[in-house]
C-alpha cells in the first residue's frame, strides 16, 4: 500500500490522514462522510475559513491600517452558511447581483457591510440595493451614474478604476488592462468623477480597483494603486481582490500578510496616510479550506487509463475553462504510481477533471478527493447532463454537518410550467 509520507499543504489546514490511512477534514473521516452524506460532495473545513478571515483582520492591524474592511467576494463560494461565518468573522461582503445581494442579506450581513459591483445592472437591480441600504455601490460605467439619478438615490459609491495594469493571470480572469469590460479608464475615470459630483443624491467617496484574480505576483497591485492616486484624493479606497492560492504544492502564492503589507505599504505612500481601505477577497478566503469527494465508477484502458467519477464539469468547471490543474488522491490509500485521467461523467471528452493523475491502483468504488476546490466549484456549479447539483458539508472538531443538501431529480423540473 502506498503511503504519503507528507499531506500536500493545499489541504485544508488541519487536514491528516488518521490511523487507519483515511484522510481527515475537520477531524471527519472522508469516507465516512462519503457514506454519510453520499457523493459529489463538497466538504469545507470550517475552522480553515475562520483562521484566513482573521489573518486578514490581523494582517491590516499588524500593517498599522485603522480604518479598513475586509470584504468577502461572495462570487467564490455563494453559500449562505459561508457568507455567515464570514459575517460573524466580522467581514463585509462583495455583491455582484441582485441574487448575491439577496444571500448575503439572507446570511446576516449588516447591509452597510455590503459593496455592490456589475458591470450591466439595471435599474430595478440597482434600485433594489439602494432600497436595501447597501453601504457602497461601485460604478463601473456612465449608464449607472445615470440610472442612480433616475433614481434619485442617496448614495455613498465608488467609482471602478481600469488602471491599465494587467494582472499577470490567465486572460478570462485578468481585469485590470484597458481593453476590459470592467470599469473605467484613467481619463474617463476622470470624466465620471466629475460628473457624479454633479449629481446631488450621490457621494463619491473614493475609488475602486480589481487587477484580476488568481494572481501570483503583487507587483502589479502598486502599479495600478499609482495609477489611482493619480485621479485626486479621496478618503476610501477599496483594492479589490486577486490574491492567487496553491492548487499544487509547486504553486508559491504570497501570503495573506505579504499582500495586505504591501497594499498598505503601497495605498500610505501613493494615497497619502489615514485612508481607509477596503480589499475583497474570494479565493484566498475559501479555495484551500474545500476538498470535493467522488466515487470511481468505471476504469478503462485504451491509449491511457481512464478513471471516470460521480462528478465533473457540473461541480468543478475550472479545469474545462482555464485548464486549471487540481491534485487528487483516494481518500485512503494517499500516493501511488497508478498514471490515469481522471474525468467526470458528463458527455464531453472536455470533462477531465485530472489528467495525468498519480493514484495507487484505482478501482470503482474508491473515494477520491480533489483538494482546492472551495472557490468557484460550487459557484460555478451547474445541471449539465441533468446532473443535480452536489450538497455542501461543513467539518469542524470531528463534527460534520450539512449546510447545503444535494439536489433532487425533482428539483430538476421545479421551474416547469
Ligand atoms: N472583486 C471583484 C470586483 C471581482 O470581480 C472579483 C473576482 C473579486 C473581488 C474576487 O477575486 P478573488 O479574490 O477571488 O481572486 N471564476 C474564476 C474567477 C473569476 C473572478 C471574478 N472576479 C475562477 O474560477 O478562477
Amino acid at each position: 500500500m502506498a503511503v504519503a509520507s507528507k499531506l500536500s499543504p493545499v489541504f485544508p489546514l488541519g487536514s491528516r490522514v488518521n490511523s487507519r490511512g483515511r484522510l481527515e477534514i475537520g477531524g471527519c473521516d472522508t469516507i465516512e462522510l462519503a457514506g454519510a452524506f453520499g457523493t459529489p460532495v463538497y466538504v469545507v473545513a470550517e475552522d480553515d475559513l475562520r483562521a484566513r478571515a482573521r489573518a486578514y483582520l490581523r494582517a491590516f492591524r499588524a500593517a498599522g491600517v485603522e480604518d479598513f474592511q475586509v470584504t468577502f467576494a461572495a462570487k467564490a463560494f455563494p453559500c449562505t452558511a459561508a457568507m455567515a461565518l464570514f459575517a460573524q468573522e466580522g467581514l463585509g461582503c462583495d455583491v455582484a447581483s441582485d441574487g448575491e445581494l439577496h444571500l448575503a442579506l439572507r446570511a446576516g450581513f449588516d447591509p452597510q457591510m455590503l459593496v455592490f459591483h456589475g458591470n450591466a445592472r439595471s435599474q430595478a437591480e440597482l434600485g433594489r440595493a439602494v432600497a436595501a441600504g447597501v453601504g457602497l455601490i461601485v460604478i463601473d460605467n456612465f449608464d449607472d451614474i445615470d440610472r442612480l439619478e433616475a433614481l434619485g438615490a442617496r448614495q455613498r459609491v465608488l467609482i471602478r478604476v481600469t488602471p491599465g495594469v494587467a494582472g499577470k493571470t490567465h486572460a478570462k480572469i485578468s481585469t485590470g488592462q484597458a481593453d476590459s469590460k470592467f470599469g473605467l479608464g484613467p481619463a474617463d475615470a476622470r470624466r465620471a468623477i466629475e460628473r457624479v459630483a454633479r449629481v446631488a443624491g450621490l457621494d463619491l467617496v473614493g475609488l475602486h480597483m480589481h487587477i484580476g484574480s488568481q494572481l501570483l505576483d503583487l507587483a502589479p497591485y502598486r502599479a495600478a494603486i499609482a495609477v489611482l492616486g493619480e485621479l485626486g484624493q479621496f478618503p476610501v479606497y477599496d483594492l479589490g481582490g486577486g490574491l492567487g492560492v496553491a492548487y499544487s504544492p509547486d504553486q508559491r502564492p504570497p501570503s495573506i500578510e505579504e499582500l495586505v503589507g504591501e497594499l498598505a505599504a503601497a495605498a500610505r505612500a501613493l494615497f497619502g496616510p489615514g485612508r481607509r481601505l477596503l480589499v475583497e477577497p474570494g479565493r484566498s478566503l475559501v479555495a484551500n479550506g474545500g476538498v470535493t469527494l467522488y466515487t470511481v465508477q468505471s476504469l478503462k484502458r485504451n491509449v491511457s487509463t481512464w478513471v471516470g467519477v460521480d462528478g465533473g464539469m457540473s461541480d468543478n468547471l475550472r479545469p474545462m475553462l482555464y485548464g486549471s490543474h487540481y491534485e487528487v488522491e483516494i481518500a485512503d490509500r494517499l500516493g501511488g504510481e497508478t498514471v490515469c485521467h481522471v474525468t467526470g461523467k458528463h458527455c464531453e471528452s472536455g470533462d477531465v477533471i485530472v489528467r495525468g493523475a498519480r493514484l495507487d491502483d484505482p478501482r470503482p468504488g474508491d473515494i477520491l478527493v480533489t483538494p482546492a476546490t472551495g472557490a468557484y466549484g460550487y459557484a460555478m456549479a451547474n445541471n449539465y447532463n441533468g446532473v443535480p447539483r452536489a450538497p455542501v458539508v461543513f467539518c469542524s472538531d470531528g463534527e460534520a454537518r450539512l449546510v447545503v443538501r444535494r439536489e433532487t431529480l425533482d428539483d430538476l423540473h421545479v421551474r416547469d410550467v
